[in-house]
């Protein structure tokens, strides 16, 4: 099934950083911190691991299986191995979803930008709590501000998709991941060295579980799915181009790892010095955009750190970006034939106008909103906690119970050039086939009320 004239990524390193690239985002240093501040502390972070290892790795195995198998994108990677019957509908569902959650990513992404350059004027951080806090609200529910950072940021992820995986994806990340690690690495030992930080080093690692409520059960598993890139063929679209000797376990594996240290470092970042500074920890996602600045503000050098913290979620966010850019333009490429240029432009042109009315709903079309959402909130919400969960669910499903048990295995072990221990692809097939469908669906049917079990 291979495609000679397909581009692929060129080395075990540059497939990792890319992989890491993908899950490290937003999700870690935004919204992770957050729902652990809002969600009780350890204890959310618990339950998170344990998600991660029981069903999300069987999801991104089942993942890279279905894209290496195929070589091909999200669609058309299923139809190839189920021609002719519904299951390509995931295909639709995972570009559809991943075009959602683009429509509020970018615009977040955008926000980075401001605030990269906000952090280079003296007067920015001189400013008092309140002024900092206003200034948040100001910016974001403006008009016209906010939606042309959010172009800049979609322009920039453009230029990097365009070149192409090697040339464009892997060479970036090639680039951006290392730094990432280093000046997040940076900001925990600044973090861990303030006055005061041991109560945050205490939230984050002392689990009460009597502060964990129903729905942080939903929010711990959506979480796992957006911060592994999961459930809107992304890892689908990766993994069709990694090479064909790789251990897709191993990789699973090394990627779940760096996402979850990441996210972990990122609460080492932020909470001790949350602590240190008196602030409150459950602040909404408001936290590292309001609470950060105002804490940069009082520390010594707080330009250069809020300038590294930014800088920081710049480049995980970008490098999560391109991979959603990806899902879609290897989609219009493949199954629609256009260039790689022409798919990139129309993308672009989607998300653009997604991405103005998300960004437009935080003000002037705030009164536009459905269950109490803002549209933005709307793509945040429904995308994370239904729409990844279900299309997890289907890939598993898919894996476990339409491909041929010996596919699946040919390609776990590359043809048979990988010597497994029979008990780990025994273990492997059992959480794709059981563990994940049943766990998935039971948070699911509680979350939406079928049944009660918490
Ligand atoms: N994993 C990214 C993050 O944690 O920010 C978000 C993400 C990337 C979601 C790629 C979806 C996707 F296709």
């Amino acid at each position: 099934m291979a495609n000679k004239e397909r581009d692929s990524f060129g080395s075990r390193f540059g497939v990792l950083v890319a992989l890491a690239g993908s899950a490290i985002g937003l999700g870690n240093l935004w919204r992770f911190p957050y729902l652990v501040g809002n969600n009780g502390g350890a204890a959310f972070i618990i339950m998170y691991v344990i998600f991660v290892i029981f069903l999300c790795l069987p999801i991104m195995v089942s993942e890279f299986v279905i894209g290496r198998r195929t070589q091909a994108n999200v669609f058309g990677g299923i139809r190839r191995i189920a021609p002719k019957s519904a299951w390509p509908i995931i295909g639709i569902l995972s570009v559809a979803a991943v075009i959602f959650i683009m429509a509020f990513y970018f615009v977040v992404g955008g926000w980075t930008i401001e605030y990269i350059l906000k952090s280079f004027s003296a007067s920015f951080l001189a400013s008092d709590n309140t002024a900092l806090a206003s200034f948040f609200g100001e910016f974001i529910s403006s008009p016209v501000a906010p939606a042309i950072m959010m172009l800049v940021f979609l322009g920039l992820t453009a230029l990097i998709v365009v070149a192409g995986i090697k040339d464009g994806i892997e060479k970036y990340s090639k680039i951006m991941m290392p730094g990432l690690f280093l000046l997040i690495i940076i900001l925990c030992v600044r973090s861990l060295t303030l006055p005061g930080a041991s109560e945050g080093v205490k939230f984050l690692f002392s689990p009460d579980f009597s502060k964990l409520r129903p729905d942080s059960i939903l929010a711990a598993l959506g979480q796992a799915f957006f911060s592994l890139s999961l459930g809107m063929g992304c890892m689908i679209t990766y993994g069709s181009y990694i090479a064909k000797k790789e251990n897709l376990i191993h990789m699973s594996f090394i990627t779940a790892g760096a996402d979850t240290l990441f996210a972990i470092l990122a609460g080492i970042a932020i909470m001790p010095a949350v602590f240190a500074f008196g602030m409150p920890p459950a602040q909404g996602p408001g936290l590292v955009f309001i609470i950060l600045p105002q804490i940069f503000a009082q520390m010594p050098l707080g330009n250069i750190f809020s300038i590294a913290f930014f800088v920081i979620l710049f480049v995980a966010a970008i490098t999560s970006a391109i991979s959603m850019l990806e899902v879609v333009v290897a989609y219009f490429m493949e199954e629609l034939k256009m260039s790689r240029r022409t798919a990139v432009i129309v993308t672009c042109v989607i998300v653009a106008i997604l991405g103005s009315l998300s960004s437009l709903s935080q003000g002037t079309l705030k009164d536009y909103t459905l269950f109490g959402k803002s549209i933005f909130d709307i793509f945040d919400y429904t995308t994370s906690n239904i729409m990844l969960p279900v299309g997890g669910l289907f890939i598993v499903l898919f894996v476990g119970w339409k491909m041929k048990r010996s596919d699946v295995l040919d390609e776990l072990t590359s043809g048979g050039t990988i010597p497994f221990k029979r008990n780990i692809l025994d273990v492997t097939m059992f959480c794709i086939k059981f563990l994940a469908p049943v766990a998935i669906s039971f948070v699911l049917l509680n979350s939406i009320g079928l049944i009660k079990f918490f």
